[in-house]
């Protein structure tokens, strides 16, 4: 193809024109911490533990190096291990369930709600009747906000009080998001966050953070944050972890909460206008009652019969990336393809592995350029 000819590729995620925004905000946060040279446990970070907490509701917010560690670190501090089972939903990415396959622990996997692709809270009954079938303990539920939008937490909590079990709540995708007009972070035992780059609070490397009002519980992961240090920092009191957010990536971070809430409104509104453009030709994400989305991936279904690597290759020769979360549901992985399944199969959760797929989604899509996606998508489905 001559080389002129060849369209503008659009970014699936626009960090560039964020650091934009940005200016040199955070450039000059990087070089105070150069300056004060506190790389591990410096001031921004508990600077930014306090912006998180009053920004989410949460009377602790514990931060560590990734989402993966934040769940982790609540189901370390919890003691789950050998002969506990989870409760985790199968359409999400691998840290929900690895982190309870880590410990020893078996992650019982259910299915998902076709509308809002979160855990099917007439599921859970089913995997918890399971586990005990299979002479395991059941302890937690890991629910998912997925692609950014809440789980149904208030049906959830009653289920787990029912249960006696504690809820993790896997927000990794969704910090910023509401239910019931409550931010995300004060739902359950805990909440547990990511902050990898393409997250929408995304830092320029690894990080997360955990989110809970128990004081207990608090003290225990901060321990469990460096080693299971004790009040003596030679006496290590239990197991632990390397599991600190680095100085540098919380100053970035700092920087970065303080336009959140503007990016928010700006990717509310590329979703809505998607729905408009693309509601009649394709399934778009249902947002809930009750619930906002950060819109960390806008996940379209396709029509039945649709050829998605057609549909994904006409939207490449566009200059239009897309990407496919997930191919696969957990309980479909090497890794994970002999732990419990609940009801005998999880066909939500394959379907749509089988027909969803991803559109670009930053708070700095500007219009033009949505609708030339919203053309490309409309003209890949027409063909
Ligand atoms: C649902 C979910 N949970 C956990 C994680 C793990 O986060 P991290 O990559 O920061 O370890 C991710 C990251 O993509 C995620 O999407």
């Amino acid at each position: 193809m001559n080389q002129h000819l060849r369209p503008e590729p659009v970014p699936f995620i626009d960090l560039a024109a964020q650091r934009r925004r940005l200016g040199n905000s955070v450039d000059q946060a990087i070089s105070r911490v150069l300056a004060h040279c506190q790389f591990i446990n410096g001031p921004e970070v508990t600077q930014l533990e306090a912006a998180l907490a009053a920004f989410s509701g949460a009377r602790h917010v514990v931060s560590c190096a990734s989402g993966t560690d934040a769940l982790l670190m609540v189901l370390m501090a919890k003691g789950i291990g050998p002969g506990d089972a989870v409760i985790c939903p199968s359409f999400t990415f691998c840290a929900t369930g690895e982190v309870v396959a880590l410990l020893g622990a078996t992650p019982v996997f259910v299915d998902v709600d076709a509308a809002t692709f979160n855990i099917d809270v007439t599921a859970l009954e089913g995997g918890v009747a399971l586990a005990k079938k299979q002479g395991l303990k059941p302890k937690a539920i890991i629910v998912v906000d997925l692609f950014g939008q809440p789980a149904d937490h208030d049906a959830i909590a009653a289920v787990a009080a029912a249960e006696n079990l504690f809820v993790l709540d896997d927000a990794a995708q969704s910090f910023g998001a509401s239910y019931k007009g409550r931010r995300l972070g004060t739902f359950g035992l805990a909440t547990a966050t990511s902050f990898f780059p393409a997250k929408p609070l995304g830092c320029f490397g690894d990080g997360g953070a955990i989110f809970t009002d128990d004081d207990e519980l608090a003290d225990t992961l901060r321990s469990i944050r460096v080693h299971g240090q004790g009040s003596d920092k030679y006496d290590n009191v239990r197991l632990g972890l390397t599991a600190r957010l680095d100085t540098m990536q919380a100053a970035i971070l700092i920087e970065k909460l303080k336009i959140f809430e503007h990016e928010i409104t700006a990717r509310d509104k590329v979703a809505q206008r998607y729905a408009r453009g693309l509601g009649n030709v394709v399934s778009v994400p249902r947002l809930a009652s009750g619930c906002s989305s950060v819109w960390a991936q806008y996940t379209i279904r396709l029509p039945d019969g649709t050829d998605r690597d057609g549909f994904a290759a006409a939207l490449k020769a566009q200059g239009i990336p897309t990407a496919i979360y997930y191919t696969r549901s957990m309980h479909q992985q090497t890794a994970y393809r002999d732990f419990p399944v609940a009801d005998g199969g999880l066909p939500v959760s394959e379907a749509l592995s089988d027909d969803v797929i991803s559109l670009p989604m930053h708070a700095y899509l500007d219009e033009p350029t949505q609708d030339r996606i919203i053309r490309a998508v409309r003209g890949a489905i027409s063909t």
